[in-house]
């Protein structure tokens, strides 16, 4: 059965969305003026339900690293399910196996791993392990990061200044909730420091109990922020003399920073590491992995020891098909494919770095692999703060809603990630870019 909201009007859609969810979108990130409604997406296009379409760069905030509907995953998809895999829910699976094996092989940072359904699900878990292993219970987390919606990660990640206050060096911030309904206690076991900041981070070591620090290695939840020279390192430094276990959360960056993920690139290995999004070009998988002396506490003996995991529907066969397709074409004639989406990237960040500066304002375009943001200011962001006291997020906002207008789709709110996927063409991010060309155009006319 075709479900009616195929033919229906968006304004339909939307009257019967905020009729029956609560909120009116099944994940308030989501929620996004103008709200648009799409219908269908192939390759590197979205289509609404008004019949326009667009050239993609939100990318459903990143998985589709191979673009909408890959035929071959979709194939993978497909036979895994004509060949009778179904969710057994008993017992070990051959798919669940397979998948492990390659990831293990992948990433540098993994001697196990377990198979779950989100991200979220997996800085839950790599917490409640990490716990399990120091017998301390406080967490350490970056300001402008973000490792999912659950309580113990759990605060705002784009604060305004009213509310963050002025950069605090050595030091933390106090916990601005990300929601209501965190408990106090939980609250206090949260620590908010800034990124590229160890200073702040040791001295949050010497003063509480922490289990772990968990962060992104690149911040792509406000944009694209790059770690300066050595932060990697000395949070490895600093974790190794403090006995906290070092959690990279690479839901965004793996994957898409290269096969290895960020860990791959920078050389720093985690005790434990985080995927999700880009490992199965969007399926809902999420992977927590890392050292064996961690990961085995899923399996200790001793009960007092062992660490829960659990899931009626991890290692599904329809996601697990689908992760298993993407690594292979990840992996498939040496990588070829990252060299490819690096040249459309950086053809991307040229065009925005040349069409923007005719704003008159200063531009810099920030860029790691296939993911990149541009920012008003004159020098690539080092954290939140930076953002905070020099970007222009109304001028921001004014140019996505214009490239909106223009059929290439980027998140309309500012600082967010734009993403490319091996399903765009040059062609693709030259119309990208006469399109901007436009819209700075009426922008600088008005100005
Ligand atoms: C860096 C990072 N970690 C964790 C998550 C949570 O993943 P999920 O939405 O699959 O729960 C996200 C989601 O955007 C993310 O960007």
């Amino acid at each position: 059965m075709i479900p009616s909201s195929f033919s229906a009007s968006a304004e339909a859609i939307i009257r019967k969305s905020e009729s029956h969810i609560a909120g009116g979108v099944v994940s308030l990130n989501r929620k996004t003026s103008p709200a648009i409604v799409f219908v269908k997406a192939e390759g590197a296009r979205l289509f609404d339900a008004g019949g326009r379409e667009y050239i993609d760069y939100h990318a459903a905030f990143a998985p589709h690293l191979l673009g909408h509907h890959h035929p071959e995953v979709t194939g993978s998809v497909m036979t895994a399910l004509k060949c009778g895999w179904s969710l057994m829910g008993s017992g070990p699976t051959s798919w669940e196996a397979e998948l492990a094996e390659a990831l293990c092989e992948a990433v540098p940072g993994l001697e196990r791993v377990q198979i779950l359904n989100t991200g979220s699900e997996a800085s839950n878990l790599a917490i409640r392990l990490a716990r399990a292993a120091t017998g301390r219970e406080d967490v350490v987390v970056t300001l402008g990061g973000y490792n999912g919606w659950h309580d113990e990660v759990g605060r705002a990640v784009m604060p305004t200044l009213e509310q963050i206050g002025p950069r605090v060096t050595a030091g933390e911030y106090p916990l601005l909730p990300i929601s209501a309904g965190i408990p106090a206690s939980t609250q206090r076991r949260i620590h908010t420091v800034n990124y590229n900041d160890l200073e702040s981070v040791e001295a949050v070591f010497k003063k509480h109990s922490i289990a772990c620090l968990i962060t992104e290695p690149v911040l792509q939840n406000i944009g694209v922020v790059l770690p300066k020279p050595g932060y990697l390192e000395g949070l490895r430094a600093l974790c190794d003399r403090y006995g906290v276990v070092f959690v990279l959360d690479e839901v965004k960056t793996g994957f898409r920073s290269a096969l290895g993920g960020y860990q791959s690139v920078s050389g720093v290995c985690p005790d434990l590491s985080l995927f999700g999004k880009a490992v199965a070009n969007g399926y809902p998988l999420g992977v927590l992995g890392g050292k064996a002396k961690l990961m085995d506490l899923f399996a200790s003996p001793d009960p007092d020891k062992r660490v829960l995991v659990a899931g009626t529907y991890n290692g599904h066969p329809v996601n697990v098909s689908a992760a298993i397709a993407t690594l292979e074409i990840l992996k498939r004639d040496g990588g070829k494919v990252y060299a490819e989406l690096d040249a459309l990237a950086a053809r991307l960040q040229h065009g925005l770095e040349g069409e923007l500066a005719a704003l008159g304002v200063p531009v810099t375009v920030t860029r790691n692999a296939s993911a990149l943001c541009f920012y008003f200011m004159d020098h690539a962001p080092q954290d939140w703060h930076d953002i905070l006291h020099h970007h222009d997020f109304e001028l921001d906002r004014k140019v996505r809603l214009g490239l909106i207008g223009e059929g290439s789709y980027v998140f309309p709110a500012a600082c967010k990630q734009l993403s490319v996927s091996a399903a765009h063409t040059r062609d693709d991010i030259d119309r990208t870019i006469a399109a901007l060309s436009r819209v700075v155009k009426r922008l600088a006319s008005k100005q």
